[in-house]
């Protein structure tokens, strides 16, 4: 159990330091070749809904599909797509489609990893939630064996598709499996269909032309877990993976005097492929926020997905237009005396009108001694306070490469450590809301 600044594991010596004394090092130390985020797939009890609901609250138009109109008899799947940001929608068809035509539940699968019987069991345990990150690596094979021999639980061979790519998974924590995707050539595949940008035995959909769809979110910035001990978790991937630790914070310097956390930031070579993860601190006075996920989504999983706008408040606009009409509702505002001090913190990064910009849609500003993090915080997306989305954008951290590409540091601005509180303070005032409802309740003898 995480207890304020003590978060110790006694097999693999691991300890918390706090963000004051942690010491930022890059030592490449990568096991294998990791490109960049991927996808990240739903297990859904309904993926035609999920996509759609996710389509409209984030402007990401569906791209592609593989379902029954595609031959596929086992599941339903929907890609939606925003610049490299691409979200899998998944759910299972009735097992007597497939059999009744004599064949293997896999045979018609567009993902062979796919299994009926888990995805029922996830979506009853969960709910909403999500099954799977995907990574593109150089080659998925070589990660999974490198993975598994450093430790990581299989959770699906390597699997060759249309001789084109290649998945395969291992675990990362509770029920969700980190995926490895590589690509074995391009021959033969036209540049507009989805074997070129995402995976084999996929149709490329179209709707632009009646709807187009686009609120200015271009990739996958992190992706959070929520774990009982960060220990422990922690330890298991760094050994597999040789990600390195990228930030950590302490219940110190976060939490509020109510609820708190511990958290280690793990990145790859590149520090583009973010993989925080948290854990509750207990003594408080309220339950940790990491707690109540984790009694919610009944274990381990995923928290929050932070997306990066290329124009937060373009798609803070758009994405507030349709959040009572089927997008994502926002956390509450900070109270207005946040963005009086903002001046007085970013006041040299971002203009007057820029933080009046913040104010009117409710975006938080933290910096670190890099760069500038704009960030904001839906509420959960489905029926339990779970799984939530956070919208960024980085300011700062400009670097030119070998080639001369100018490009922006992984992580720059950190994760809003200096926000940490408000959000906390934000998360506990709407579950208070929910506690009134629940005590106002009628009740029977
Ligand atoms: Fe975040």
């Amino acid at each position: 159990m995480g207890t304020i600044g003590n978060a110790v594991s006694q097999e693999s010596g691991f300890k918390l330091v706090g963000f004051s004394n942690f010491v930022r090092t890059n030592p490449r130390s990568d096991r294998f070749k990791v490109k960049r985020f991927h996808h990240v797939e739903f297990w859904c009890s309904d993926a035609t809904n999920t996509a759609r609901r996710f389509a409209w609250g984030l402007g990401m138009p569906i791209v592609a599909k593989s379902d029954l109109s595609t031959g596929n008899l086992t599941h339903a799947s929907y890609l939606i797509r925003s610049g490299d940001l691409c979200f899998l929608f998944t759910a299972p068809y009735s097992p007597s489609i497939s059999a009744a035509d004599n064949l293997p539940p896999s045979a018609t699968a567009s993902i062979p990893t796919f299994d009926r019987a888990s995805c029922c069991a996830f979506s009853a345990t969960h709910g909403l939630a999500v099954r799977t990150i995907a990574i593109e690596v150089e080659d998925a094979e070589t990660a999974f064996r490198t993975s598994v021999s450093h430790g990581a639980k299989p959770r699906a061979e390597p699997v060759l598709l249309e001789n084109r790519a290649v998945i395969a998974e291992v675990q990362l924590y509770g029920d969700v499996v980190l995926r490895y995707v590589s690509y074995k050539s391009t021959s033969n595949v036209t540049a507009d269909s989805p074997d070129s940008w995402f995976l084999p035995r996929f149709e490329a959909v179209d709707e632009s032309s009646s709807f187009p769809l686009d609120y200015g979110i271009r990739r996958l910035d992190h992706a959070v877990g929520n774990v009982p001990e960060l220990a422990q978790v922690v330890s298991y991937v760094k050994q597999f993976t040789g990600f390195h630790e990228f930030a950590e914070f302490t219940a110190e310097d976060v939490g509020t005097s109510d609820s708190g956390l511990n958290s280690v930031v793990l990145a790859n070579n590149d520090e583009m492929v973010l993989l925080p993860m948290n854990e509750p601190v207990f003594g408080t006075k309220r339950k940790s926020q990491i707690q109540t996920y984790l009694e919610h989504n009944e274990g381990p999983g995923l928290q929050h997905l932070a997306l990066v706008s290329e124009d937060i408040f373009r798609t803070l606009r758009e994405m507030r237009k349709c959040s009572f009409v089927g997008g994502f509702e926002f956390m509450p505002s900070p109270p207005p005396t946040y963005y009086k001090n903002l001046k007085n913190r970013t006041g040299d990064v971002l203009s007057d009108e820029q933080i009046k910009e913040c104010e009117e849609l409710g975006i938080l500003v933290d910096r670190d001694d890099q760069g500038t993090l704009l960030q904001i915080f839906t509420k959960p997306v489905g029926d339990r306070p779970t799984i939530f989305i956070e919208i960024i954008q980085r300011v700062g951290c400009m670097l030119r490469d070998e080639q001369g590409k100018v490009y922006q540091k992984g992580g720059c601005g950190g994760f809003g450590k200096g926000n940490f509180s408000e959000l906390f303070k934000s998360i506990e005032e709407y579950e208070k809301t929910l506690e009134a409802k629940r005590v106002s309740q009628p009740t029977t003898m």
